[in-house]
């Protein structure tokens, strides 16, 4: 049984005072929801977020980790940092990193390692551009990003992850994929998993859908079978909005 995980990635929004307000409209609306709900702040909004959350059984996610324990690395945040601020999952690889900060399969890897060292469950972000998608690269460009995400990854490792599948193209665009197509590529990841780690990690793993994910078509996605959440950008900044894409998740354990 895989249960649904529905994520709000806040992305370079909200203040901190920001930040507690929106969680203090979202936490009475989102209750005891069958499925797990989480929220990614900015790093600077983690700690009001969590003081915000007390009692709740929102979770609290950041939207990086580095690899190293600590040292010179100047703006980058260790996962014992997120860990003590009381944070339990990790965005990496999420492709405005990949796009914009040249992130690379290789240090994806590395990010992911050392959330899962350090207890906290990474969502591994894949996904192809439009020029990948046009020219019937998909399969290709996602498989490749997902091998190297799981390189020298144990099973009980990566069991513990979630995948996001978020094609580029519909990220922010109001494009959003099909159901179809999403399930097709969160199918064949599926199979991904399958053959590195046998069909009892491919079964238990969980890989969302993230791109323009809202209250229309929230249902129809999590409808899909081996669809098992998402990962949220504009509509999780609207609590009302946010609220129903929970509440469609919450009727889809697969
Ligand atoms: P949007 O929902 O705004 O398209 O963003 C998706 C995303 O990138 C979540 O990580």
């Amino acid at each position: 049984m895989r249960k649904p995980i529905i994520a709000g990635n806040w992305k370079m929004n909200m203040t901190p005072s920001e930040c507690a307000k929106l969680i203090g409209e979202l936490r009475p609306l989102v209750g005891h929801a069958a499925c797990d709900v989480v929220v990614c702040p900015p790093f600077t909004g983690l700690a009001a977020a969590k003081a915000a959350l007390a009692g709740s059984t929102i979770r609290l996610g950041a939207q990086n980790v580095h690899w190293a324990e600590k040292g010179a690395y100047t703006g980058e945040v260790s996962a014992a940092m997120l860990k003590e601020l009381g944070v339990e999952f990790a965005i990496v690889g999420h492709s405005e990193r990949r796009q914009y900060f040249g992130e690379t399969d290789e240090g994806v890897n590395k990010r992911a390692r050392a959330a899962l060292a350090a207890d906290i469950t990474p969502i591994v972000c894949v996904g192809e551009s439009l020029d990948q998608r046009e020219a019937g690269e998909t399969e290709a460009r996602v498989g490749a990003q997902a091998k190297a995400a799981f390189k020298d990854m144990s099973a009980q490792e990566a069991v513990r992850v979630v995948v996001a599948y978020e094609p580029v193209w519909a990220i922010g665009t109001g494009r959003t994929a099909t159901s179809e197509q999403a399930e097709e590529t969160i199918a064949f990841i599926r199979a991904i998993v399958r053959e590195l780690y046998g069909e009892a990690v491919a079964q238990a793993i969980r890989i969302q859908y993230g791109g323009s994910m809202n209250p229309k078509n929230a249902a129809e996605l999590m409808a899909m079978p081996d669809i098992d959440g998402g990962l949220i950008g504009g509509a999780s900044l609207k609590a009302a909005d946010f609220l129903q894409v929970v509440h469609y998740s919450a009727e889809g354990t697969k």
